[in-house]
């Protein structure tokens, strides 16, 4: 297994380049199972994650070649079974159902069961499947969805923590081949949401209202081939955008969308981090002393929870008493004991974390728990004085392209080695 090794106290300087969205790419390449013409997807982040749905699309029958960036798949024969093993390895994996289920008229795809930041349901999923007339059964931790036909309807899909991202893409991807009409009432509004529904119009579906709470589906009879670019990816954005700020850098980040960030830039600005916007991209800097901020993650438009722990990272640098909540995932704390053992003060009280920040933080060896704990962890590290060593970076390695080397040109001081 590899770690990272980080010398930390240098600030970040010069200009980095986002890569495309994991988020948006996954369900994207999921679409491209509901045509047997080709496509072509660009931006294509190089990740665990994105070689594994390249990896999944070909299980399922599709021909695909992923290189440089590009995604190039034809589906023209597939089958509808999704095995235990390749979805429990990657959660989005469960985004392949709705094209399935669209496409072939029924899905047997694994239950893909919890992991570390919450216990993931997909009963939303299922529910607007079954109000577009798919029968459920749960068969040996398998979901058997079957329709004779598809029927547009009108479903509901907010939950306890509000909308879900890939139950959203889901249900659209089945609407597009229904017959009818499909309402998605409190859909997710993500930006990744948006992108998917422009791939499907380009495939020619007929999508109005993508990116607010009700997004309507005309089903058509076929789906052709399409092109598409990947949307920026505005976590990455945010974590460089944090890792600037925490090293007390200047950093130019290219390829984002601010309009994607407003609730990140809005809490970095509280915290006391300058952000401005210079020829489309984004310059960010430490303007003055940092300030104490509380955040609460929500769905979007709010403050993003895949941006939660890096946020806290931080936060530990800013002297007062900050407080973070995560309202999404119950259980998406677990850098807390991590960033504990740099020398950071934390405590958690239900879906807070209590962050007394202002102590300096000094390196440590760390485990990453999940990709997002990995990110905020390396920020830490990066910000610490002495070497802090990141363990199990596999986590990391699954969202973000190259992060080492980006940093490495930011003037990081961090090497991959082989865990000791
Ligand atoms: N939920 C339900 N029932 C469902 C589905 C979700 O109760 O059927 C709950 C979840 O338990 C959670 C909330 O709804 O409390 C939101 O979950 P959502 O379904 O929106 O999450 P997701 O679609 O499975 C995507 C991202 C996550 C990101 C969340 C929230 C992908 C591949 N994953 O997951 O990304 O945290 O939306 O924004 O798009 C990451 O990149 O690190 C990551 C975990």
């Amino acid at each position: 297994m590899e770690s990272f090794l980080i010398k930390g106290g240098r600030p970040l300087r010069g200009e980095v380049t986002i890569s495309g969205s994991k988020n948006a790419a996954l369900p994207i390449m999921a679409a491209t199972l509901l045509t047997d013409e080709p496509c072509v997807i660009r931006g294509v982040p190089n990740l665990s994650d994105t070689r594994f749905m390249a990896q999944i699309l070909k299980s399922l029958g599709a021909e695909t070649e992923f290189k440089k960036g590009t995604l190039e798949t034809r589906a023209k024969k597939i089958q509808g079974y999704a095995d235990y093993d390749l979805v429990r390895k990657m959660r989005g994996s469960i985004c392949v159902a709705g094209p399935l289920l669209a496409r072939l008229r029924k899905a047997r795809i694994s239950l893909p069961g919890g992991c570390v930041i919450g216990a993931r349901p997909i009963n939303l999923h299922l529910k607007g499947f079954e109000s577009l007339g798919a029968h459920i059964e749960i068969v040996g931790g398998y979901v058997h969805a079957s329709a004779k036909r598809l029927i547009g309807a009108t479903t509901f899909l907010g939950g306890r923590a509000g909308s879900t991202v890939l139950g959203t893409a889901n249900v659209m991807m089945a609407g597009a081949l229904a017959d009818g009409v499909t309402v998605i009432e409190s859909a997710a509004c993500e930006p990744e949401v948006v992108d998917l529904a422009n791939f499907l119009t380009a495939m020619g579906a007929k999508i109005a209202g993508a990116g607010g709470p009700t997004i309507t589906v005309t089903g058509v009879k076929k789906l052709h081939g399409a092109e598409h670019w990947i949307i920026p990816d505005r976590i990455e954005a945010a974590t460089f955008a944090i890792a600037a700020a925490a090293t007390d850098g200047e950093v130019t980040i290219k390829n984002c969308r601010s309009e994607h960030l407003r609730a990140v830039l809005d809490k970095l600005n509280e915290a006391g981090v300058s952000i401005q916007s210079r020829e489309g991209n984004l310059v960010v800097r430490r303007g003055k002393k940092l300030s104490t901020a509380d955040v609460t993650t929500l769905p979007y438009s709010g403050f993003p929870t895949d941006v939660q722990a890096q946020m806290m990272s931080l936060l530990t640098l800013a002297p007062g008493i900050s407080i973070i909540t995560e309202r999404i995932f119950e259980s998406r704390f677990m850098h807390v004991s991590e960033l504990t053992r740099l020398g950071a003060d934390i405590e958690i009280e239900g879906p807070s974390a209590i962050v007394k920040g202002g102590r300096p933080l000094s390196g440590a060896p760390v485990m990453a728990s999940d990709l997002r704990a990995s990110a905020a962890l390396v920020i830490a590290g990066l910000a610490a004085k002495g070497e802090t060593q990141v363990n199990r970076i596999y986590h990391l390695d699954r969202g973000y392209e190259r992060m080492d080397l980006k940093l490495r040109k930011l003037g990081a001081r961090i090497q991959r080695v082989e865990e000791k």
